[in-house]
């Protein structure tokens, strides 16, 4: 290992409690973002086709939506799809697109029945009509629900936002709606497609790859990220915790020493 690398405390050694019990709930990250990464290795393992990865990847969305509702976890980006994404074999994409359409359809109830609010992020005109239909009906549905927000970021990329909101910022120039010389950083915030959502503060990783795949560049500024080798078919809510329990053991600085930091905690 590098000497600079720390290595990752792992917290699976507490057998006598679950993992779940040393979370302190004071201190839980209002957004987590996962890019969920692995299904085609997962099913390549298994000697079996991509697509039965993907598949099996649904019951992890379902365990970890399920786990951060229950933790009270205000807003979950799922990474589902990417711009990218699009460049990847017929089969394989209308498959992921098939299973897209029948995921929303069976979700939705259960979606209400936990008082989850769906949301997406994407270029969706690239989407199939099936799932543009699917998707614009799970969000009427799921509307007025408070509690868990669930951000499915669907054709995806940040670049691709960032040239929208570029695009946009423009156009409200030349419409003399927006002077240059009061653009903030919260003007910026306003033209993406995340402008009602927090900053994740915990960004986790699945499959071992240390990347970020053109995932939330701007949002993802000071959030702590998580990476570990488990593959999206095996992440479950033990995972999440983990995950959690690494982000509570860091020290975020956002610049300032860690003097600074801790006299803030002392006179807090
Ligand atoms: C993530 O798993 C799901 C999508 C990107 C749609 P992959 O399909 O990327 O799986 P690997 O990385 O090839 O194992
Ligand atoms: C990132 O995974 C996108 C999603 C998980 C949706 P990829 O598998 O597409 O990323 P790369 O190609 O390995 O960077
Ligand atoms: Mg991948």
């Amino acid at each position: 290992m590098h000497p600079k690398v720390r290595p990752r405390p792992d917290y699976s050694f507490i057998l006598f409690m679950s993992l779940k019990d040393n979370i302190d709930m004071q201190r839980l990250p209002s957004h987590i973002a996962i890019i969920m990464d692995g299904n085609g290795r997962w099913a390549k393992e298994k000697g079996e086709d991509r697509l039965y990865g993907h598949l099996h990847g649904v019951e992890s969305v379902r365990n970890i939506v399920e786990g951060s509702a229950e933790l009270g976890i205000k807003y979950l980006t799922l990474y589902a799809f990417s711009t990218e994404n699009w460049d990847r074999p017929e089969y394989e994409v209308s498959g992921l697109m098939e299973l897209l359409v029948d995921t929303i359809r069976n979700e939705v109830p259960t979606l209400n029945k936990n008082n989850i609010k769906l949301h997406v992020i994407g270029d969706v005109d690239m989407l199939p009509e099936a799932a543009k239909n699917e998707l614009r009906d799970a969000l009427n549905e799921t509307a007025s629900n408070t509690g868990l927000n669930l951000i499915m970021a669907l054709s995806y990329s940040s670049r691709w936002e960032i040239v929208r909101a570029t695009k946009n910022i423009a156009a409200d120039v030349m419409a003399g709606k927006l002077h240059p010389e009061n653009i903030t950083q919260d003007t910026i915030k306003q033209y993406l497609t995340t402008k009602d959502f927090p900053d994740p503060e915990l960004m986790i990783r699945t499959s071992g790859e240390y990347r970020i795949s053109n995932f939330l560049l701007y949002q993802l500024a000071y959030a702590e990220l998580h990476f570990t080798p488990t593959l999206w078919p095996d992440f479950r809510k033990e995972n999440l915790y983990n995950a959690i329990l690494d982000f509570q053991n860091r020290e975020r600085r956002f610049g300032k020493t860690g003097e600074q930091i801790k006299d803030s905690e002392t006179t807090a």
